[in-house]
């Protein structure tokens, strides 16, 4: 069933009311799961995003996909993140992700990976401008919440074809500047620019030049993503691309108060480094909103947060040692106290 044009209005685009720069938390499927996004509001990011959730899972009732529809007490912002290529399914989920109490929609056009660009979705969906366009009108027709869109600068033709998909662009590079002229009648509010190709994958330079560009094509708000692990990039980035805001994703492992250390900075142009103990009461918290969220399930994604919140720390081989293995917050507390 679609609902028809449904208007984000003034009062529902929580984008309009953010201060500038706006610092986001980008998606990472496998980390921004609900108890990561809270901790990181907690600690300055404005915006979080879901890890991506598939739009297919949600059209047909899935069970797990539902389950990753959560948000808890204490998060900022939360955009939830829907991948899939059939706009029929997009109807639906957006249905469904909307009731949920989600503050925005956004659509995945970026991911590489195997199981989202190898069957269509992602990246890959920027071979056929006309359905990305019917895409978004979905989305935006099923939705009084603000829409926003997350894109890579630009896929060859060649690589979708080498996934043996229909490629209906008449272009040998398809950029997202194409994209975003394609859609400027529908009511985007914001884009989410990763400034590295489909081929270049998670490694390599920024486009800074391209993600400034795309503001002669786009009135919204327009949020830079790539290769900001401190505060000194945050701010080279905000400088280059002129932007509303970063997107922080890599740079945010073991670090929530990334974004509090880019605010301070943005400020004062200094920042603090956190003691060990401060890190361990912020690991500690991260793990309450673990056990709050879904009790000891989340417990093993939570291993890995532990392992990157070690990181550089004096003795952290023999703290990996207990906390690969742990089940349970009160496991956690035990392992820490030691050091
Ligand atoms: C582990 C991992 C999972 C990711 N999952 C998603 C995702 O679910 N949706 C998405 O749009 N991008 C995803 N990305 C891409 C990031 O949002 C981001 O665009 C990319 O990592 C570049 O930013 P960075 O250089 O700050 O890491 C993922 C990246 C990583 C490393």
């Amino acid at each position: 069933m679609m609902i028809n044009k449904i208007k984000t209005t003034k009062q529902n685009n929580f984008w309009l009311s953010l201060r500038k720069p706006i610092l986001v938390l980008a998606p990472m499927a496998g980390i921004t799961d609900p108890a990561f996004c809270t901790i990181c509001s907690k600690n300055g990011a404005d915006v979080v995003y879901t890890e991506m959730i598939s739009a297919d899972g949600l059209h047909y009732n899935s069970k797990k996909t539902h389950e990753m529809l959560k948000i808890l007490k204490g998060e900022k912002p939360v955009v939830v993140q829907l991948f899939g290529k059939d706009p029929e399914k997009f109807a639906r989920a957006t249905q469904i992700a909307t009731k949920q109490g989600f503050s925005g929609i956004d659509i995945n056009f970026g991911c590489p990976a195997k199981k989202v660009a190898g069957h269509g979705g992602g990246a890959t969906l920027m071979r056929d401008l006309d359905l990305c366009y019917k895409i978004i009108k979905t989305v935006c027709n099923n939705t009084n919440l603000p829409v926003s869109i997350k894109v890579r600068k630009s896929i060859k033709a060649e690589s979708c074809k080498a996934k043996k998909l229909d490629v209906k662009s008449k272009k040998d590079i398809i950029e997202s500047i194409d994209l975003i002229k394609k859609i400027k009648d529908l009511p985007v509010s914001a884009i989410i620019i990763h400034g590295r190709t489909y081929e270049q994958g998670f490694s390599g330079e920024i486009d800074y030049n391209y993600i400034k560009k795309a503001r002669k094509y786009f009135n919204g708000i327009i949020i830079a993503n790539g290769n900001i692990y401190d505060p000194e990039q945050a701010k080279k980035t905000l400088q280059l691309t002129e932007a509303d805001g970063i997107g922080i994703a890599r740079g945010v492992y073991g670090k929530p108060w990334i974004f509090k250390q880019i605010e301070d900075y943005l400020e004062t142009n200094k920042y603090k480094e956190k003691t060990w103990n401060q890190i361990k009461k912020i690991a500690l918290s991260h793990a309450k909103f673990v056990e709050n969220s879904g009790g000891n399930y989340g417990m093993i994604e939570m291993r890995k947060h532990l392992l990157f919140y070690t990181k550089n720390q004096e003795n952290a081989r023999e703290m990996r040692k207990d906390l690969v293995a742990i089940k349970s917050f009160e496991e956690i507390k035990k392992a820490l106290e030691k050091y």
